[in-house]
């Protein structure tokens, strides 16, 4: 199916996200002839606003951010369709004030009541606007059109809250029209990572525990804790911010059987399998023996001055929230039995990078062990989600000369040289899906709570147990704590150099 035409809705208009993320994606996709025609954008916030202040502070923007760059004629039209709508988030006259504006903009636009409410204010409003919305009837529609929801993250920020939000979801909008937002979904090369397995017939064959020795996930970030973001941070950490979600969701693509088909269920239902599967780390000895916990103190990245985790802005000076996590995940499947993922993630690292890589075996060596230095490691393949998107394949050749010697190298695949251009961002494809009905690239029910009950476990040992494991602490600019070596040095591993 198709993107249709529709009214979004954009609750918590005023923040970071609308301005940085989802504004400039729709102007990308108006820019690029991919929005349907028609489409209007509500921003919905608390503050007091004209539409023209809501459509400059958008513009200022995405003069900075958007990757198409900013045309003054495109934006003229596109902001054409942008208004503000002012109201409280619990003030349900707000809401039916919204009901009628938006059957005025059906009335105009010829009668189709399409909606899109795009929920992306702060967490605690949350459960407020799904209400609300219900009571002013907007998230039924009439016959042949449709009203969806777009839920963003954090989804909850353990299982029984997010238990109760996905109650909430549901008494208010049909599951069909859920859409819970997981952005890394969205990235190109996570979609590339279902085609590289199942389009290609080399790789499958050996995609399980008789060829791959172990995965490794990795998602670096050089930056801190800036624009304030401390105050949100702290409260979460690592692991909820973007272990219980993005790198889970990566996972689960790299582990996953192949689906029976491409529907929105057909994929979900083998995702979810995986994170079921998970061994779960449910003793705090089992957390301590799994599972890292760091945080930076001061030092450089990008040859800055930065200051440790403790003493940026809105951080607790004895803060006990991790900024750096590494993780041994085991996955009880028949194809992945005793192959450990290791999954790290770090604010304050040397570079922006997420990348998987999959350690295959090592060959049987027999015929060129005599040689001095061996057979330099084995195969790695690795699927660069961002940034210099790509898939490269680490193999072993020959030098050439007349000495017989060995050396590893690279086949690679770059997406900006194979393709000519850039991917677009992850918003843009997931905004069409949600517009198309397409739930594929969103988080289904079941796979959110799945994954928040592995987290538990791991947060309940660091806040609950009587003897909670050390924060291990490391220099900012650094690859993490030593503690994430011995984790995997325990098994005979080490972390790829990035
Ligand atoms: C967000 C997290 O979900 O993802 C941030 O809250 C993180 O802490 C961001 O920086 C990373 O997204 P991306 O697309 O820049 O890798």
């Amino acid at each position: 199916s198709r993107p249709e035409a529709c009214t979004v809705v954009i609750f918590g208009a005023t923040g970071d996200l609308t301005h940085r993320k989802l504004v400039p994606a729709l102007y990308n996709l108006q820019v690029e002839g991919a929005l349907p025609a028609g489409v209007k954008i509500i921003g919905f916030a608390r503050r007091d606003k004209s539409d023209e202040e809501f459509r400059s502070g958008l513009e200022e923007l995405n003069k900075k951010v958007s990757r198409s760059g900013h045309d003054d004629k495109v934006w003229a039209d596109f902001e054409q369709n942008i208004h503000y709508h002012q109201s409280e988030f619990q003030d349900q006259e707000g809401y039916d004030r919204l009901a009628e504006r938006l059957d005025e903009i059906d009335r105009e636009r010829g009668g189709k009541g399409n909606r899109l409410f795009y929920i992306a204010s702060a967490p605690s409003f949350f459960d407020d606007v799904l209400e609300h919305l219900k009571k002013a009837g907007l998230s039924e529609s009439e016959d042949s059109c449709w009203s969806r929801v777009i839920v963003e993250k954090p989804f909850g920020t353990d299982l029984p809250t997010a238990q109760h939000l996905n109650q909430v979801v549901n008494r208010t909008f049909n599951e069909k029209d859920t859409y819970r937002i997981d952005h890394y979904l969205g990235k190109e090369t996570a979609q590339n990572i279902m085609v590289l397995r199942f389009a290609n017939a080399i790789f499958e064959p050996l995609w399980n525990n008789n060829y791959i020795d172990h995965v490794q996930i990795t998602c670096a970030e050089n930056l801190g804790m800036e624009g304030g973001r401390g105050g949100y941070y702290d409260k979460a950490g690592a692991l909820r911010d973007m272990v219980q979600n993005h790198l889970l969701q990566l996972l689960s693509l790299v582990a996953m059987e192949p689906p029976t088909d491409l529907s929105a269920d057909g994929v979900r239902d083998e995702k979810v399998k995986v994170l079921r599967s998970m061994r779960q780390w449910d003793t705090p000895e089992l957390v301590a023996e799994n599972v890292v916990r760091g945080q930076y103190i001061a030092g450089h990245v990008d040859g800055e001055k930065v200051v440790g985790y403790r003493e940026e802005d809105r951080v607790d000076p004895e803060s006990m929230t991790e900024s750096y996590v590494a993780l041994k995940i085991m996955i009880d499947t028949w194809r992945w039995s005793e192959v450990p993922f290791y999954v790290r993630m770090g604010k304050q690292l040397p570079k922006k990078a997420t990348e998987i890589s999959i350690h295959f075996k090592e060959p049987p060596t027999v015929l060129f062990n005599a040689l001095a230095g061996g057979v330099p490691g084995g195969n790695v393949l690795v699927i660069r989600i961002q940034p210099d998107e790509g898939i490269s394949l680490r193999m072993v050749s020959k030098i050439p000369g007349a000495n017989l010697r060995l050396e590893p190298v690279k086949m690679d695949f770059h997406y900006a040289t194979s393709f000519g251009k850039g991917s677009p961002e992850a918003y843009e494809r997931l905004l069409l899906d949600s517009m198309a009905g397409d739930a594929t690239l969103f988080a289904r029910r079941d796979e959110v709570e799945e994954a928040w009950k592995f987290i538990d476990h791991i947060e309940n040992a660091w806040h609950e147990s009587k003897n909670p494991p050390e924060m291990a602490e490391f220099v900012a600019g650094s690859w993490g704590p030593k503690e994430a070596d011995e984790l995997l040095a325990k098994s005979g591993h080490k972390w790829r150099r990035l």
